[in-house]
């Protein structure tokens, strides 16, 4: 019988089951819903660790709206961005880049954003992206992300809206990498430390 690697196997710890991350997605898409009911939103996803999160989010959204108000309700222009992210715990790049996006064809000038994003750890990432943003003169900007590491913040990063926080252990799953893998686990879980000491 032929055996598999399984990627589960370099996983020390599961923070979060898919069933906990569903119910607070849930959670998270119905507070959206109501701040920003009858309003438009332009809903920019942070690829590309954000997006299995935003894409699941966004459904909720959907899905909550037509139960309450039997349609959609939300204004919601989606639009994404890809940055180039540090994913190797013990040489983080300290000047991320921004390598593609938002789409030109949508204004940003005098409209509401919501930044949907992974996780927040040190906050380089969200800081550069928010003063990129800014550039834009949209009305608002607010940032909704999966995961803080508040513990690691370098700067203030203010978050309304945010999963689940963590403490500084480096975590994979529901879209997080380490070097590309581990994204499609569908739970968050603490990489062992070995797996990203040891392997090129
Ligand atoms: P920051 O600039 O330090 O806030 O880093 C943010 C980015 O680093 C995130 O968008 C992630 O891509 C990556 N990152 C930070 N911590 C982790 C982690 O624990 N697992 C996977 N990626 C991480």
């Amino acid at each position: 019988m032929a055996s598999y690697r399984c990627l589960d196997e370099d996983i020390a710890e599961i923070l979060f089951s898919e069933e906990v991350i569903g119910r607070r997605i849930k959670e998270l898409a119905e507070q959206i819903l109501e701040e920003y009911k009858n309003r438009e939103l332009i809903w920019l996803t942070v690829m590309k660790g954000a997006d299995n999160f935003s894409y699941r989010l966004r459904e909720e959204v959907a899905r909550s709206s037509v139960e309450r108000y039997e349609g959609l309700v939300v204004d919601l222009i989606p639009d994404l961005i890809i940055m180039s992210l540090f994913s190797n715990p013990d040489n983080p790049s300290e000047e991320p880049v921004t390598i593609l996006g938002p789409d030109p064809m949508i204004r940003y000038k005098g409209r509401e954003v919501l930044v949907v994003e992974d996780i927040v750890d040190r906050g380089l990432t969200m800081k550069y992206l928010l003063e990129h943003l800014g550039r834009k003169e949209p009305a608002e900007i607010k940032v909704c992300s999966l995961l803080s590491k508040p513990g690691k913040r370098r700067v203030e990063i203010p978050l309304a809206y945010c999963g689940f926080e963590v403490e500084d252990k480096f975590v994979v799953g529901f879209g997080l990498d380490f070097k590309q893998r581990y994204r499609e686990l569908p739970y968050i879980g603490v990489l062992k430390p070995e797996v990203y000491t040891l392997r090129e």
